[in-house]
């Protein structure tokens, strides 16, 4: 299947009401705040993106944060930080679970928003907090990070006048206040290179892909990215050479290592499979990109 081929309909748009309800929730939200924060997963950062958000935020202060920054390669998150900067964004890199980076994200909220201050500074507005909004994709921690801001936050807001009711706001310091609610963006889906991508950090459930085939190929995309990964991890020769399937060949030899047999000796694929997925989920492999910005070819870009 070519990578250009695009996805079923059913694949592209699914719970198309929840979507609508969700961009209708985002377009009010925007009349509140000053800064939409857009979280993506460090490991696939153009993936994990959903372009539609440009039209929702409007003319609005852009901020990128690259999360799970400990999942990914370290190396690939400064490209993925230098490339979204030439695009006009301010970026930071950060862990949400463990907290980490989260003090950049003020810093970056207020670079983001520096034109905005000065505006305020000029017409004598000064110390009116900078109202910011999480907005992403589902799993890519928008719950986590509002967690771990909320919990070293001085104190939650409550309603206040002339804000829309019911909403809550969480004061970070004396300059940033986060809107307690995230916006709920769904991958863009519009090729299968982007939809392996995001089945292989599991983050859809939806799509119907097959284990083998996705592990198979992911066995491939490590040995060529990070040659001496797989046999570092499971001790697995990764020449191919020869091979008509290399990936079902790399499949095979995690099978026999780690001992996936059916009864009758016959390897357990699917078993290796999973295992495979898993261990990469779980950063066992290693700290893995699945996307460089080079990688991303320019229709998709558009
Ligand atoms: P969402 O609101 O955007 O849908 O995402 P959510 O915060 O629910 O996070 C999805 C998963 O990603 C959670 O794991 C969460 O702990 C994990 N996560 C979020 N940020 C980070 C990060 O920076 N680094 C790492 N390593 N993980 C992160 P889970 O397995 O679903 O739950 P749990 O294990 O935390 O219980």
């Amino acid at each position: 299947m070519s990578e250009q081929e695009k996805l079923t309909q059913t694949n592209i748009n699914w719970y198309p009401g929840h979507m609508a309800k969700a961009k209708r929730l985002m377009l009010e939200d925007m009349k509140i705040i000053d800064v939409v924060v857009e979280l993506v997963d460090a490991r696939i950062p153009f993936s994990s993106k959903n372009p539609d958000i440009d039209s929702i935020a409007g003319g609005k202060s852009r901020v990128i944060l690259l999360n799970k920054a400990d999942m990914a390669d370290a190396a690939a998150t400064t490209l993925w930080k230098e490339y979204y900067e030439k695009l006009g964004y301010t970026v930071a890199a950060i862990n949400a679970r463990s907290g980490s980076g989260l003090r950049a994200v003020t810093d970056a909220i207020q670079t983001a928003c520096r034109e905005k201050i000065e505006r305020d500074r000029a017409r004598g507005i000064q110390n009116r907090p900078l109202r910011a909004m999480i907005v992403g994709i589902p799993n890519v921690g928008k719950s986590t990070f509002i967690n771990s801001f909320a919990g070293k936050a001085v104190a939650k807001t409550g309603n206040k006048p002339g804000v829309t009711k019911g909403k809550q706001w969480i004061r970070l310091n004396k300059s940033v206040e986060l809107l307690d609610t995230p916006g709920i963006l769904w991958p863009k889906i519009e090729s299968q290179l982007v939809a392996r991508r995001i089945a292989w950090i599991g983050s859809i459930n939806d799509l119907i892909l097959i284990t083998t085939e996705l592990a198979e190929l992911l066995l491939v995309f490590i040995r060529d990215r990070y040659p001496g990964m797989l046999s570092g991890h499971y001790g697995i020769e990764e020449s191919t050479e020869g091979c008509e399937h290399p990936g079902a060949e790399l499949l095979s030899r995690v099978a026999v290592r780690r001992g996936c047999l059916r009864k009758g000796g016959e390897l357990d694929l699917e078993r290796a499979a999973n295992i495979v997925t898993e261990e990469f989920r779980n950063v066992k492999i290693g700290q893995i990109s699945l996307e460089v910005p080079g990688d991303i070819p320019d229709y998709l870009k558009k």
